[in-house]
């Protein structure tokens, strides 16, 4: 993908398409499937920059996995095959890479060294690194493990019950991923709201038993995954470009094939519901570990609203694009209860902000999310950047469809790490 882009108004969107495979999902069943005896076979995987380095990482560690089209092989051998890696473990531009990954090698007899680029380096490593010293792993890093590089020596671990200061899935699960390689006992984590649940139904399907409740998940040591074949359902967040831009964009009708619904994910369908959005939900029958459905969207008079408390897990990355509906809603839009947007591949408060602004949004961040006033005219003939942030890239080009003049999109590769085709799908629908 050029590197620059310039991008113009479309008269409306119209089409079907089929959202690329979940990001979450597609990392989770490389590494399951690695540390799982047997061959895992995982259809609609997500070919984005960011689960290849997963697929790299695990390489390194002596996992033959190969990579065609329809479908991903991973050949595990257990925990127990897993391989010093010669070289270091290098996650791009990966949060999910580095910190689940953590998990399981904190639990490996070896040494290992992760690293990532430029991004990656800002990102905080200490709620993971914290919890998974407080379980018996060796790991330093840069300002004392807060920061790749990072050193990790793992070997057997010992159980911990742990109040996490986020609502994070990834700590939740690398400490998970980590509680499996103790003796028989229970690691549990708590948390402040409830994060996604990808790795909770994801090890169940590879015959772990995991226990839940409303803040809790948990499980005893010692416990084995058995190759299992995954489907991955369609990204939500990557969806919600396509149904932000069906609300906003005049006379369009969006529909989006194959959908993950799963509950702890789908706020952005909560804010368009709320927002006054016509949609419509076409739940498949239940599939083995993740609802699906498909998703109609077409333009509407929206009102602005509040966003805040539990909700936020619930979309935390559809905010920069909940950002842009919001400005062509009529009335203020706040959100708030957000400040993980400050540690995100950018601080999307700042990015949002300041790239919005550019376009003549009425925006403003606050210490924890931001306030949007609408309904605004967007105006183009201005140059913008992702700053090297797929989602930030990706909201602009939505933004793009709504402005008289043509906008100038900067560091648009970005958008690689998760969606690899949108500028494809952008076009097909593009009428
Ligand atoms: C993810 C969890 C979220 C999310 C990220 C993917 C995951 O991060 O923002 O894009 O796959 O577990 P946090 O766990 O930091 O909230």
């Amino acid at each position: 993908m050029l590197n620059k882009k310039v991008l113009s108004k479309v008269n409306k969107l119209e089409g079907t398409i089929e959202i690329p495979g979940d990001k979450s999902i597609s990392h989770r069943a490389v590494m399951f499937g690695s540390i799982a005896k047997g061959k895992t076979e995982i259809r609609n995987f997500l070919m984005g920059a960011d689960c290849l380095s997963t697929v790299s990482c695990f390489k390194k560690m002596g996992v033959e996995i190969e990579v065609s089209k329809e479908v991903v092989t991973v050949k595990g051998n257990g925990y127990e095959g897993l391989k010093e890696p010669k070289d270091i473990l290098d996650v791009g531009n990966s949060g999910t890479t580095t910190r689940l990954m953590m998990g399981i090698v904190a639990g490996a007899p070896f040494h290992s060294c992760i690293i990532g680029d430029e991004s990656i380096a800002k990102r905080p490593m200490s709620r993971v690194t914290n919890p998974l010293r407080m379980m018996g792993a060796t790991i330093d890093g840069r300002d004392n493990g807060e920061y790749t590089p990072l050193s990790i020596r793992g070997g057997q671990l010992t159980s911990i019950e742990y109040h996490s200061p986020v609502a994070s899935a990834q700590v939740k699960s690398a400490i998970l991923l980590a509680g499996l390689r103790t003796a028989n006992e229970e690691t549990r984590v708590i948390e402040p709201h409830k994060s996604r649940d990808h790795t909770e139904r994801m090890l169940r399907a590879f015959g772990v038993e995991v226990n839940e409740d409303e803040l809790s998940a948990s499980v005893v040591g010692g416990q084995s995954l058995k190759a299992t074949n995954i489907f991955v359902p369609g990204d939500i967040s990557s969806a919600a470009f396509f149904l932000v831009a069906g609300a906003i964009v005049p006379n369009s009708r969006i529909i989006l094939k194959n959908v993950g619904i799963n509950p702890t994910r789908t706020g952005i369908l909560d804010v368009l519901n709320k927002m006054g959005a016509s949609i419509e939900i076409d739940q498949h029958e239940e599939s083995e570990f993740e609802p699906l459905a498909d998703i109609t969207i077409q333009t509407s008079e929206l009102k602005g609203i509040t966003i805040e408390g539990d909700l936020i897990p619930k979309l935390i990355d559809e905010i920069p694009i909940i950002a842009l509906l919001a400005t062509q809603a009529e009335g203020e839009t706040i959100i708030k209860d957000a400040s993980e947007l400050k540690v995100k591949e950018t601080n999307r408060i700042d990015t949002v902000v300041s790239e919005l602004s550019k376009l003549g949004a009425t925006i403003k961040g606050t210490d924890d999310g931001m306030v949007i006033t609408g309904k605004t005219k967007l105006t183009g003939n201005a140059s913008v950047s992702s700053f090297g942030d797929h989602r930030i890239g990706m909201m602009l080009a939505i933004a793009a469809c709504l402005t008289d003049e043509s906008i100038e999109l900067q560091d648009a590769s970005a958008i690689d790490v998760s969606y690899p085709n949108f500028f494809e799908h952008l076009s097909l629908l593009s009428k």
